[in-house]
């Protein structure tokens, strides 16, 4: 599978991205590279053939607790596994300059690619949870099957979800 997005190093260049939201645009411009260097996320961007950057979006291992997916998962899930094992998004934009062109989309189809495929082959993941920044990243990824999570207003969707979308493909 070849993915459209590429980690984050030094040959992108960052200064210009600006998706409208200053916490995303500094997030990338100071601390993207820092967190990378701390293992702590993976940032992967989408460029143009300059290197300037158009989107990214980060993706780190994280869990949640079992008392907070939707029920009807959760009686599928073993009682011993207080907390499950699910993917981060933890951030995903796209700069002014490129927004309503559909890469947007682009971006949280690769991610959830890559996500579901590092849940098959090497780290167990049962659930992408995002976290929406306001009600507009809401609306985002409730148009794409995303759920809000009632206590972290964290929003998830099922590897299981994800696996049918791939599969027919
Ligand atoms: C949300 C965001 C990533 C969308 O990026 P974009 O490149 O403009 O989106 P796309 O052009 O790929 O749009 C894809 C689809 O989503 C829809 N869409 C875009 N933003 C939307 C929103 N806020 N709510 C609902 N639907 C939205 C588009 O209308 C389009 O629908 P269509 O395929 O039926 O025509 C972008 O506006 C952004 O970076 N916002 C600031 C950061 C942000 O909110 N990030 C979200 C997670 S923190």
């Amino acid at each position: 599978m070849t993915y459209l997005t590429k980690p984050l190093d030094s040959s992108y260049i960052k200064k210009n991205f600006s998706c409208g939201i200053s916490l995303l645009d500094d997030y990338l411009h100071k601390q993207a590279k820092q967190d990378m260097k701390r293992k702590l996320t993976v940032c992967f961007v989408l460029a143009d053939e300059n290197h300037e950057i158009k989107g990214y979006y980060t993706l780190s291992n994280y869990t949640i607790p079992l008392d907070e997916i939707p029920e009807n998962l959760k009686t599928k899930m073993p009682k011993s596994y207080t907390n499950l094992p699910v993917t981060l998004l933890g951030r995903l934009a796209t700069d002014e300059r490129f927004k309503g062109l559909g890469y947007g989309k682009l971006l949280l189809l690769d991610a959830l690619k890559r996500s579901y495929d590092v849940s098959c082959k090497s780290i167990g993941s049962m659930a992408i949870v995002a976290d929406p920044i306001d009600t507009a990243a809401i609306s985002f990824y409730t148009k794409y099957g995303f759920i809000q999570l009632p206590e972290s207003g964290k929003m998830f969707v099922a590897m299981k979800t994800i696996e049918q979308l791939f599969s027919s493909k």
